[in-house]
């Protein structure tokens, strides 16, 4: 017998109940999702699709409970935790709108907020006092993180005001954009595989075990609701209440009377939300008024009184050439995407990364694929899945290389890692590498010393490791006579080198290109261990109790020195004649103790060079403005922490003015 569009439908929809429960636990559970919110939701709305031609298969058919089985106390919210119905369509927001008119009349308000790409959590708070912090779970009954959520800062233990005896504050947890990148590149430098994006990191951390763990990944918050026993009127006034409390909340309060203006502010946030020092998926549009969100109601699963607008992630098809693969400074090999040319988000793109031969395997990459690439907001486009459909006979899978593409030597792989490394000390992309980055702005900040310069002096033969850029001197005659140089360019340069001589400590120890050493953990070290000596001395328990630093890069700080070749470069550096300071603990510099915030974009400078500047001069760059900022440093098109600063009456620089400012210096 032939099966009725009921029987159909009932067939794919467990097929979509079964790939929606897969995703779930690759999302939740595993920390490693294989689709995109954007592909999620595209099998939600076909469930929802499926259960509004046939309301009888909800229950016969419906979805499993998503609560999650592990080790965590759980924990009922005080009241429940709904989520937000979503769209990505214009027709379905203004919808929204007309169908909420129906219902209330006279005038209404909308809230609007960035959608905060992190994770959802409930505090709890006794008479004033934190008590605990859940997890949505079923939205009913949570997970108990409260240890972890104490790693965060920001949230306040205590609130100023004690009149609850329960409140439950709402938010995001979510790893801002800095933080991710600092977290990522640690990753790198101890060969460890990267974290594929910020909200997954974010909900990761709030469920691992290790509290010390936890810290290690920088978690924010951002206060956005009340949940149980709320007396507020409205939301604005909620959001006030909370940043009484000390809770960090969005910096302006957007309000708009018309589905229109509403229209024009998610415009608007769709073009300002890449320069936001968080992810964000989208807008929240929330009505204002208590009373006319309780006319509204909610489905067991949403307010009617809000809805997210999504932005759809950009994406674009193109076929994968080839795949090429890239030596990092510590050895690493990396896979590249070598692209058809395809635009997205109006650049060209024709490569991308492929992170590492997991990734390739997991994803089931061959080369002559049609692949789609993504970009949501983020810097660097993504290779998120194969088109199968066009997926032709000659497709050949990625031949993962058993030696290094420039110097020929065999690769290894430790069995803590995943990453494949070029054995040799002598890697000549390495060594170039190695040399680029002990002169860049980050490390010993030699000026002028870029990837440019640094092949024409490794291809003179004048520089083969660190140490010979100090006697770069002695080629200066025929130097001045290579075309682009002369005699100013070389004496800018050497005078640089010189002048690199009474760098930090802590910049020389992060120059040394040691795996697992980052710009924090070399701080760090430099604090626990004041001259080189005292470092390459320590014992592994000794260099463990530095934060930041583990087993694997205590190990990898031990290997460094013994290593018989590293031994002849600090050798060699030890005659160069530096003397190391410890700046970065004088509490004596000009903006010592200052607070600084970006906003908008810098034309001569980069946001991380500009934070660099600021921390030069001991100086903080924080996320946000309060009353306590020191100056905000405007740039072209700022956000909202304009107004703020504004509000509060401090100081604002332009972008001339800041560069006055540290020339003062
Ligand atoms: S309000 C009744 N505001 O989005 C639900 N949620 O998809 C009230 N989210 O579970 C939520 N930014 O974790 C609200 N500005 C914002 C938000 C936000 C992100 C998350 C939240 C919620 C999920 C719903």
């Amino acid at each position: 017998m032939k099966d009725t569009p009921k029987d159909r439908a009932r067939k794919h929809l467990r097929a979509l109940l079964v790939q929606i429960e897969r995703h779930n636990r690759l999302y939740y559970q595993e920390n490693a999702p294989e689709i995109s919110d954007f592909e999620y939701d595209c099998l939600q709305a076909e469930v929802k699709s499926i259960y509004q031609r046939f309301p009888e298969l909800e229950h016969a058919e419906g979805p499993g409970s998503d609560l999650q089985e592990n080790s965590f106390a759980q924990v009922p919210h005080w009241s429940p935790m709904l989520s937000l119905a979503n769209t990505y369509s214009k027709e379905e927001f203004f919808d929204f709108d007309a169908k909420l008119r129906e219902k209330i009349a006279g005038k209404i308000a909308y809230v609007l907020e960035p959608k905060v790409d992190g994770m959802a959590i409930n505090l709890l708070y006794k008479n004033g006092v934190f008590f605990k912090a859940l997890t949505r779970g079923d939205g009913k009954i949570g997970e108990e993180v409260t240890d972890n959520i104490k790693t965060i800062e920001a949230i306040p233990l205590n609130l100023r005001d004690k009149t609850y005896e329960e409140i439950e504050v709402r938010g995001e947890v979510y790893i801002s954009n800095t933080d991710f990148e600092a977290i990522n590149t640690e990753q790198e430098l101890l060969g460890l595989e990267t974290f594929s994006n910020a909200r997954n990191l974010a909900s990761g951390s709030v469920k691992l075990l290790d509290v010390e763990e936890v810290k290690k990944r920088r978690l924010s918050f951002v206060a956005h609701g009340i949940g149980a026993n709320s007396h507020f009127f409205d939301q604005v006034s909620c959001r006030k209440w909370l940043a009484e409390q000390g809770f960090p909340v969005f910096p302006s309060i957007d309000v708009v009377s018309s589905v229109e203006e509403a229209w024009n502010f998610i415009e608007h946030f769709h073009n300002i939300a890449p320069q936001l020092p968080y992810k964000t998926d989208g807008v929240v549009v929330k009505l204002n008024d208590r009373n006319q969100q309780a006319t509204l109601g909610a489905t067991a699963k949403s307010p009617r009184w809000a809805i997210a607008y999504k932005f759809e992630p950009e994406s674009a098809e193109t076929k994968l050439q080839a795949v090429t693969f890239q030596v990092g400074r510590t050895g690493v090999i990396t896979p590249v995407a070598e692209l058809e040319p395809v635009e997205l988000c109006g650049s060209r793109i024709a490569r991308a990364t492929l992170h590492n031969f997991d990734e390739i395997a997991r994803k089931d990459i061959r080369v002559g694929d049609y692949v789609i690439l993504q970009k949501a907001g983020e810097v660097i486009p993504a290779i998120v899945a194969v088109n199968k459909a066009r997926r032709s006979s000659e497709a050949r899978p990625v031949v993962v290389p058993k030696v290094c593409p420039v110097c020929g030597a065999p690769l290894s792989k430790t069995d803590e890692e995943v990453a494949l490394r070029c054995t040799s000390l002598e890697c000549p992309e390495q060594l170039r590498l190695k040399i680029v980055h002990f002169a860049s702005k980050e490390a010993m900040d030699i000026a002028g010393m870029g990837p440019k310069i640094v092949d024409v002096i490794t291809q003179q033969g004048w520089v083969h490791h660190i140490a010979d850029l100090f006697s770069l001197w002695r080629y200066r005659n025929v130097w001045i006579t290579l075309e682009g140089f002369g005699e100013t360019l070389v004496d800018q340069l050497l005078n640089a080198i010189e002048q690199a001589k009474n760098r930090p400590l802590w910049r020389f120890v992060y120059g040394l290109s040691i795996n697992g050493i980052g710009i924090e953990s070399a701080k760090n070290l430099a604090k626990a261990f004041p001259t080189l000596d005292a470092l390459w001395t320590a014992s592994l328990e000794e260099l463990q109790k530095v934060p930041l630093v583990g087993h694997c890069t205590a190990q990898s700080i031990q290997c460094f020195y013994a290593n018989v070749a590293n031994r002849k470069v600090l050798e060699a550096l030890n005659q160069v004649g530096f003397s190391l300071t410890t700046e970065y603990l004088d509490e004596n510099l000009a903006w010592s103790g200052k607070s600084f915030v970006l906003t908008g974009s810098l034309q001569k400078m980069t946001r991380s060079e500009a934070k660099q500047r600021i921390e030069q001069w001991g100086g903080k760059v924080s996320e946000s403005v309060t009353s306590k900022t020191f100056a905000v440093i405007v740039g072209e098109h700022p956000g909202d922490k304009l107004k703020k600063a504004q509000g509060l009456n401090v100081t604002i620089w332009d972008e001339a003015q800041f560069e006055d400012a540290l020339n003062a210096n």
